[in-house]
């Protein structure tokens, strides 16, 4: 697929048909994934392939009850009150795969290289026919002691960005973006 199709028809993918994505194309999305700038060429980041579905329930569950008990009063929308009461609401939507992006130092641009790294790999999931999301509802529970020992993290790792992948029920039409704001200066 051409960069800009996959640039332009890359979407967000909230439902998931019931089929694996096979080992050969998570290590190709990867691939695409660590050829991302970073800071000072460090490459310091590192990938947690989780298939296990039983556990990806119980992360969701154990996210979703931590995100209601921590995040400060107010600052959660009704919206999202009412999806993480949901005892059926699964934040990973039930895909196959989730690909956590950890960074392997808390440097200061940890976040900056998993996160161009996420972004290559979701274009090159677009160029499979797959779908991806990035589940922030993760991020918070994925980064305690519960969460790192739940998938084994060594502790140098942060979790930066958790991704999900798979074959899309559909690819959702494009979302409107604003017009950007830009800034001219000089000739
Ligand atoms: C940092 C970050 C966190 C996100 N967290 C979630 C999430 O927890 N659940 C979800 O359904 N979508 C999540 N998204 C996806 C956004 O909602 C989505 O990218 C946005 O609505 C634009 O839609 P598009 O990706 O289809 O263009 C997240 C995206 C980013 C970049």
């Amino acid at each position: 697929m051409d960069l800009k199709d996959a640039i332009y028809t890359r979407r967000a993918v909230r439902e998931y048909a019931a089929k694996p994505v096979d080992e050969a194309t998570i290590r190709k999305l990867v691939g695409a994934a660590v050829q991302a700038p970073s800071a000072v060429n460090t490459q310091a980041w590192s990938f947690v392939v989780v298939r296990d579905s039983a556990l990806l329930d119980r992360i969701s569950a154990q996210a979703k009850a931590h995100m209601l008990s921590t995040t400060p009063a107010g600052l959660l929308s009704h919206h999202f009150q009412d999806i993480l009461n949901d005892a059926k609401f699964n934040i990973f939507y039930h895909a196959p795969v989730l690909i956590l992006i950890c960074s392997t130092e808390a440097g200061p641009w940890a976040v900056e290289n998993c996160a161009l790294a996420a972004e290559n790999l979701m274009l090159a999931a677009r160029g499979e026919g797959l779908g991806s999301c990035w589940i922030g509802f993760a991020q918070n529970w994925l980064a305690t002691p519960a969460g790192k020992a739940a998938l084994d993290l060594p502790a140098n790792c942060v979790p930066v960005a958790p991704i999900i992948v798979g074959h899309p029920k559909a690819f959702p039409p494009p979302i409107p973006r604003k017009e950007p704001q830009i800034r001219w200066i000089g000739p």
